[in-house]
C-alpha cells in the first residue's frame, strides 16, 4: 500500500512512521510519503489559503494550490485523478470513520489524504478532486493531520505483518468474528489486586466456557455503545 499524504507539515508524519506496527508495515513494502504542497503555490510569498469570499473568520486552502501540488505529484489533471485512485479530504463534515471504511481503505493499493488547515478547504477541491471526504469525529480539529494519523494507524494495523500476533487482530473491536461489536475485557496478573478479582471463568482453563464468557461480555458491550455509553 502506498499513502501519500498532502500536508503542511510532512515532519510531523516522521513520529508515526517510527510507531511499531506502521514501521512493520513499511519494512515490508508499504510506503507512507509526504507532499508538502507550500511549494507549489503559484503565488509568491508561499501563500496556500485566503480570506472567504463573503467575508467571515478563518483563512479557506485555495484551489489552484492544490490544483498545482496534485497535478505535479502525478502529472495528471487531479480531475481525472480521482476515477483511478481514492483521493481523501479531511473535513469534519465528511463520512465517519469507522471500522468497514477502515477495511475498505486498507484494500486499496494506493490512497491520497489531503489535510486542510485554517478553516478549511475551497468547496471546489471537495468537489473536482477528491473521491471521498472522510472525518473522525463531530468536533473541530484546527487542522486534517491528526486525522490522517488516525486513518494510517488503523488502516496499517489491517496490513499483513503490521502486528507480531496474526491472531490479535482477528479478533479485536469491531472485527466480523465478534459481530462487529467491540471487543472482550481482557486481564492479565495479578489476578486479585486491591481485592479486585479477576472473572474466576479466566483463570479456569475451560476453552468453550472462556470463549462464551467473552462473546457475551462482547454483545453486551455492543449494546451498551448502541445506547450511547461505551467502554474499551
Ligand atoms: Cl478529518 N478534519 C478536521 N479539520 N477536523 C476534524 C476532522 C477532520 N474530523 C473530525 N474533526
Amino acid at each position: 500500500m502506498q499513502i501519500d499524504i498532502f500536508t503542511l507539515f510532512p515532519q510531523w508524519f516522521d513520529w508515526l512512521r517510527e510507531q511499531r506496527h506502521v514501521a512493520n508495515v513499511l519494512a515490508a513494502g508499504s510506503r507512507i510519503e509526504c507532499v508538502d504542497f507550500r511549494p507549489h503555490t503559484p503565488l509568491s510569498g508561499g501563500q496556500v489559503d485566503d480570506t472567504p469570499f463573503g467575508g467571515g473568520a478563518g483563512m479557506v486552502l485555495r484551489v489552484d494550490v492544490l490544483d498545482a501540488a496534485l497535478r505535479a505529484r502525478y502529472g495528471v489533471d487531479p480531475v481525472e485523478l480521482r476515477e483511478r485512485r481514492r483521493v481523501i479530504a479531511l473535513a469534519p463534515g465528511g463520512r465517519l470513520l469507522d471500522e468497514s471504511l477502515v477495511a475498505e481503505l486498507s484494500r486499496e493499493p494506493e490512497l491520497t489524504l489531503l489535510c486542510g488547515r485554517y478553516e478549511g478547504f475551497d468547496e471546489r477541491i471537495l468537489e473536482h478532486f477528491a473521491s471521498d471526504v472522510v472525518s473522525i469525529g463531530r468536533y473541530v480539529l484546527s487542522g486534517g493531520e491528526p486525522a490522517a494519523m488516525v486513518i494510517c494507524d488503523a488502516v496499517a494495523r489491517k496490513l499483513p505483518g503490521a502486528l507480531g500476533d496474526e491472531r490479535s487482530a482477528e479478533e479485536e473491536s469491531f472485527s466480523e468474528a465478534l459481530g462487529g461489536n467491540p471487543e472482550y475485557p481482557h486481564y492479565t496478573r495479578p489476578a486479585e489486586y486491591r481485592g479486585w478479582k479477576v472473572p474466576e471463568v479466566l483463570l479456569s482453563g475451560h476453552h468453550e466456557r472462556i470463549e462464551s464468557w467473552r462473546r457475551e461480555r462482547s454483545r453486551e458491550r455492543g449494546a451498551a455503545q448502541e445506547q450511547g455509553g461505551g467502554a474499551g
